[in-house]
């Protein structure tokens, strides 16, 4: 059996009369990409926030690496080698493209951001470290031509794709996406389910959460199903879109014709 990167266990979060997630277990195998869908209000975005620290909660646990995560600061977690990008796109739109990157290599470094804006003698060589890297991380998601271009200036599916190599900047093994495809026309969907795929062949472990059932369904290898916080659904991709409670969940969507 594949060795479980990620495992939450019987999770809920309460704010105030509405139980947002309610008693959710599922686990995430080393190097698979595992999809977190359901409707608007499910419960999606409030399981990134606890799974990265932002929110405690109310019962339950979250394991990474065997490691009891929940209680632990943001940054605790991040430095374990969990990332994550946001549902609503934060880039710096006046800095480079290659500078956005760069803001997330700074927490792995010791001067941080401080010596860095100083440019003291003694950080040049860490600062030309941190370009290197940077660069690297804008090639795995094929943005090295764009380096020097204000982020604000890119078209939308390349912002979405800076926000996966800033993401990337901490050397993270796990990866959590929010909605990367959202608001992306279908090129730029299948442009970005690429960069996905790709990252899990350079074997980083993905939780992917999306409405585009199409690129759900094309390149995750597990489905967990969300409804009003709770999990109604876990199996394959095709398990899912034959699943009964998913097709009522989404309203009589038909889920064959949404992918
Ligand atoms: N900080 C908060 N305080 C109060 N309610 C919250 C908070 N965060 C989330 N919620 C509520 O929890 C529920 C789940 O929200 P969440 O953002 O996790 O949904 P989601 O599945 O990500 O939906 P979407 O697909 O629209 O992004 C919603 O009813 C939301 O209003
Ligand atoms: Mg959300």
């Amino acid at each position: 059996m594949a060795q479980q990167l990620l495992e939450v266990r019987n999770l809920t979060i309460k704010f105030g009369g509405l139980v947002a997630v309610n008693d959710v277990s599922f686990g995430v195998d080393a190097g698979m990409i595992k999809a977190l869908i359901g409707p608007n209000g499910a419960g999606k975005t409030t399981i990134f926030n606890i799974v990265s620290g932002v929110y405690k909660p109310t019962l339950g646990q979250v394991f990474f690496k065997g490691v009891s995560i929940e209680k632990l600061p943001q940054h605790k977690i991040a430095s374990l080698g969990l990332s994550r990008t946001f549902q609503n796109v934060q880039l710096f739109g006046n800095m480079t493209v290659l500078e956005n990157v760069m803001v997330g290599c700074h927490a792995k470094f010791k001067s941080g951001m401080i010596g860095a804006v100083f440019r003291l003698p003694s950080m040049l060589s860490e600062e030309r470290k941190i370009r290197e890297m940077a660069a690297a991380r804008l090639e795995a998601v094929g943005l090295e031509d764009s380096a020097s271009l204000p982020a604000g200036s890119l078209p939308f599916g390349k912002q979405k794709a800076l926000e996966i190599a800033r993401a990337l900047a901490s050397e993270p093994d796990f990866l959590l996406l929010d909605e990367p495809a959202a608001g992306l026309n279908s090129a730029e969907t299948v442009e970005i389910g690429k960069i996905i795929a790709d990252l899990k062949k350079r074997g980083i472990t993905i939780l992917l959460v999306e409405h585009d059932m199409g690129l759900v369904m094309n390149i995750s290898d597990e489905v967990v199903v969300l409804d009003y916080g709770k999990k109604i659904a876990e199996g394959t991709p095709r398990e899912i879109q034959n699943n009964q409670a998913v097709i009522a969940a989404y309203l009589g969507e038909d889920i064959e014709q949404m992918v």
